[in-house]
């Protein structure tokens, strides 16, 4: 009897250690390498940032810091650059060992050290340094009380895949400005270096174009709103519209490249284009066909004709894409486009004949090829959903896989550029809970993805693929379309925590991936989110939370 209570104690205890050591280090992404170590570096009042280094560009990363500690410790932290010291240094490693964004992170009872090669390495180990600290540093004010403790480790770190993304889709829902700032804030958190920007639809254009500006004056605003169920074909009666001024495009990518994400823009063609069509119907089927822009949701018949006016339109659009957006891949769309009025039309069927293109889909072949070569004469690369595998790949697409991972695999073994992000896996805009209690939560677009079932993707696909495919795989992104998703507050309740499962995805070597791991790490992250004010799927969203989920999206 005595033995087995002896046993239970040590058990029990065992699993304390356990989990005191899981909230002591409860790092999301999981890092590539973790020694935990005895003791903790306490902050001090006057915390010295030191940077060893001659890269301005570390200064701005050591203020990020800086400035973050101040406003929840109340500190007075101080950045310098110096040779020694023993607050927080930055130490910019020589060889070639981190790559561009890998970094080793030591912290110590004494200082803590964080080495890499390159700025986002830096910036990296600053956010897993954060995340070591007590919840509160995220904090938007002051919190007494707390100690600054930082627990002692050696992390070696570095990313499973270059691209993690996240898709936001403004086109269905105008997103303010605001919010697409702390959703990059949010992706930098989690490490995601990608901003894929969905900003054109059928149900509304967002961007300024100078050379077109009824895109916007007519494209970006929509009568009302398809409300409920698809099949009920109410709608709202309410105009939507919004869109992004040129500046204020400017200032979001500049935004973003202070958080090492890159913004990916999209621009839809030939499909999603009734926001091009409603405001120049020449593009389309037919001059005189009056075009509105859409106000239920799904595929629509209104397309662009691969007229040489259509090419010109959309070559100036790009060329003023690519002056605002310094990314190397402009998206392109090319999901979803019905060859309906292609097959119906004299003009189309005359082309084929002269181009000796055999149907439709090698149509929007040769549609995307024309798109692709003027993009790639401007140095830059063209990314497709894979409708674009259909009637040929351009020579120079990367293929964005999302009806599964067989366009993936497809373009992978045609040697192409993949990412993947299957809806399978990736759609957040599914509902988060089982059909028995989806009439207890707002509407969602259909669909059951629960975190553990997002969390399970291995973009590797490595049965499908040889070694050398499977390094056309480039990493994975998480989706958010927002038929459904009228506000900010809902977005964050669609995206989190399931954004985070994506993120450890892309980073977290799969050997080391463990779901019951990722969730008791994720218990300690979701106080972060509640001082970051994150609207997480299980949020106190009914207590003293300051969001609401609108009423009007509610599921009878
Ligand atoms: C898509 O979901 N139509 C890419």
């Amino acid at each position: 009897m005595k033995k087995s209570l002896l046993i239970c104690c040590l058990l029990l205890l065992q699993a304390g250690l356990v989990l005191h050591a899981q909230s002591r280090y409860a790092l999301i992404p999981k890092p590539t390498r973790l020694t935990e170590q005895k003791g903790s570096f306490i902050i001090p009042r006057d915390v010295d940032i030191i940077i060893q280094s001659t890269n301005a560009q570390l200064l701005p990363i050591a203020r990020l810091l800086a400035d973050q500690l101040a406003i929840a410790t109340g500190y007075k932290p101080s950045v310098t650059a110096g040779k020694s010291g023993k607050g927080i240094l930055f130490v910019s490693a020589k060889g070639a060992q981190f790559g561009d964004e890998g970094y080793k992170l030591t912290v110590s009872p004494r200082q803590i050290v964080i080495t890499a090669e390159q700025p986002k390495g830096f910036f990296y180990g600053v956010q897993t340094l954060m995340q070591l600290m007590p919840p509160a540093v995220f904090s938007p004010a002051r919190v007494e009380g707390v100690t600054w403790e930082v627990p002692a480790c050696t992390i070696e770190d570095q990313p499973r895949y270059g691209y993690r993304g996240g898709m936001l889709d403004v086109g269905r829902h105008y997103m303010p400005i605001d919010f697409i700032k702390k959703f990059i804030d949010l992706l930098a958190l989690h490490k995601m270096n990608t901003f894929h920007w969905h900003l054109t639809e059928d149900q509304g254009w967002r961007i300024e174009i100078k050379k077109y500006p009824l895109l916007t004056k007519i494209g970006s605003i929509r009568k009302q709103s398809m409300v409920g169920r698809y099949g009920d074909n109410k709608y709202d009666g309410k105009p939507y519209g919004g869109f992004y001024t040129q500046d204020e495009v400017r200032d979001i990518v500049k935004y973003a490249q202070s958080k090492y994400v890159t913004v990916i823009p999209e621009i839809e063609m030939p499909g999603h284009s009734a926001g091009v069509l409603a405001a120049y119907p020449q593009f389309g089927s037919n001059p005189d066909k009056i075009v509105d822009v859409v106000s239920k949701w799904g595929v629509m018949d209104d397309v662009l004709f691969p007229r040489e006016e259509t090419f010109t339109f959309l070559e100036d659009v790009l060329t003023e894409v690519m002056d605002l957006f310094p990314s190397q891949y402009i998206h392109i769309g090319g999901d979803e486009c019905p060859k309906t009025q292609w097959k119906q039309s004299r003009f189309c069927q005359n082309l084929m004949k002269e181009k000796g293109l055999k149907d439709e889909h090698e149509l929007q072949s040769y549609f995307i090829q024309r798109i692709d070569k003027f993009v790639t004469s401007k140095g830059r690369r063209i990314i497709g959903w894979d409708e674009i595998l259909e009637g040929g790949l351009s020579p120079n697409a990367t293929v964005m896989s999302w009806r599964g991972v067989a366009g993936g695999i497809a373009a992978a073994r045609q040697d192409h550029d993949v990412i993947m992000t299957p809806t399978t896996y990736c759609y957040l805009d599914y509902y988060q809970v089982d059909k028995s209690m989806q009439p207890t939560v707002p509407i969602a677009i259909g669909g059951y993805l629960p975190l553990e079932k997002v969390y399970s993707f291995d973009p590797s696909v490595t049965d499908s693929l040889t070694t050398a495919q499977a390094k056309h795989v480039l990493g994975v992104q998480a989706n958010l379309w927002t038929e459904y998703v009228l506000t900010p507050e809902y977005a964050e309740y669609m995206l989190f925590p399931r954004l985070i499962a994506v993120a450890e995805t892309g980073w977290t070597p799969q050997a080391s991936r463990n779901v019951d791991d990722f969730k008791t790490r994720l218990e300690t992250h979701k106080k972060r989110l509640d001082y970051l004010k994150v609207n997480y799927f299980g949020a106190p969203i009914n207590g003293d939370f300051p969001y609401q989920m609108p009423k009007e999206t509610a599921s009878k």
